[in-house]
């Protein structure tokens, strides 16, 4: 029995992509810091990634891979009724969701953001999913967006080789049967200091009694080691326990579509699940890691590509800063 459906079933009906168009490879990246292709390739499978330039909002990204699932699901803006943005880097802090429905035209639809790290997408799918099965709206525009090039700490070759800027996002529409077959969603704020991109405040005196706090944020800390161990020992866990809610065997998996950290995580992952690296998409090589972007950038790829077929099982896992983690099983299409 699928996981509790209360009203309508979700299909994900479109999906779209986008990236800035400038790329900057391995070798390029060892004139900034000093690494190497070989270090980097060796170590996380990257082998380039898109960088937006000054002139590039996230607004703009996010609402090109919006329009191409909207095509891709066939209905206008007009029929959309609400817009999630994940994302860890807005445009604006009050929310930039706002912004990409009036460039939509998506003029019924209300707009947040949702910020969960590197979870951002699968958390919003889940989410997204909600509205729809209590039936308060019936189709969803999710996006997962992120520029974190904004915020990488361009000294640090620890970081700064890891992260790429991109958007991808999905349509999700009411349905006869429900095609989100199961899902967990993990946080764990103890953990919070091993990924950070930090608010630091500077005391600022208003008055002779009066002190408030204005700062800026600090760019990414990182520790890598540890983010590692989290993710090969949480990931897992959770795609199992959603497969069991699922009522589904690890073997009715077609696809694997993790957040793409980090090639090696990938592997890990995949092997303790025993799955095969032929059911594994990955697009780490092109983009890095985006963050929130990274799972529907991948799926993306992977239904444009011919890859997944409709009715295709997908198992889908974000983490990341947070700490945050979560899997989310679906059938691709209606
Ligand atoms: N180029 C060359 N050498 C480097 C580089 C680099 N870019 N970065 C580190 N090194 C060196 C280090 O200085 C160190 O040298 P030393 O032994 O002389 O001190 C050596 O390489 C090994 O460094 P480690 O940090 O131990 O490298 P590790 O094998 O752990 O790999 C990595 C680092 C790739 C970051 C790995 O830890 C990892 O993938 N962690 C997961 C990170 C991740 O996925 N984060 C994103 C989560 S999602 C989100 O929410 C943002």
């Amino acid at each position: 029995m699928p996981q509790q459906q209360l009203g309508l079933g979700v299909a994900i009906t479109g999906c779209g992509s986008a990236v800035p168009s400038t790329a900057l490879d391995n070798e390029g990246l060892s004139q900034v810091v000093e690494t190497s292709d070989e270090w980097i390739s060796s170590r996380t499978g990257i082998l380039r990634r898109r960088l937006a330039d000054p002139q590039t909002p996230l607004r703009a990204i996010a609402a090109t891979a919006a329009q191409q699932a909207l095509e891709m699901a066939g209905i206008t803006p007009l029929d959309v009724d609400l817009i999630i943005l994940a994302t860890s880097t807005p445009d604006d802090l009050f929310g930039t969701a706002s912004q990409i429905q009036a460039s939509l035209g998506a003029s019924s639809a209300v707009a947040f953001d949702l910020t969960a790290a590197c979870s951002g997408f699968v958390f919003g799918l889940v989410t997204a999913s909600q509205f729809i099965r209590t039936g308060a709206y019936s189709t969803v525009l999710l996006i997962g967006a992120d520029i974190l090039s904004r915020w990488v700490d361009w000294s640090d070759r620890r970081t700064c080789v890891l992260f790429g800027d991109g958007a991808g996002a999905v349509v999700l529409q009411a349905h006869t049967s429900d095609r989100l077959l199961g899902f967990e969603l993990r946080s764990d704020g103890s953990q919070n200091e091993l990924l950070n991109l930090a608010y630091q405040p500077e005391p600022k005196a208003l008055t002779d009694t009066v002190t408030i706090g204005q700062g800026t944020f600090h760019p990414i800390t990182m520790n890598g080691q540890e983010v590692y161990r989290f993710a090969v020992k949480r990931v897992p866990e959770v795609i199992e326990k959603a497969l069991f809610r699922a009522n589904l065997t690890v073997n009715q998996v077609d696809w694997l579509l993790l957040h793409q950290a980090n090639q090696r995580i990938l592997d890990a992952v995949a092997q303790r699940l025993s799955i095969p690296s032929h059911k594994v998409l990955s697009n780490m090589a092109d983009h890095g890691n985006t963050s929130a972007a990274s799972i529907p950038l991948a799926l993306d790829e992977a239904v444009r590509q011919g890859k997944i077929q409709p009715g295709d099982v997908i198992a889908s896992a974000g983490f990341g800063a947070g700490l945050t983690w979560g899997a989310a099983i679906f059938q691709w299409g209606r």
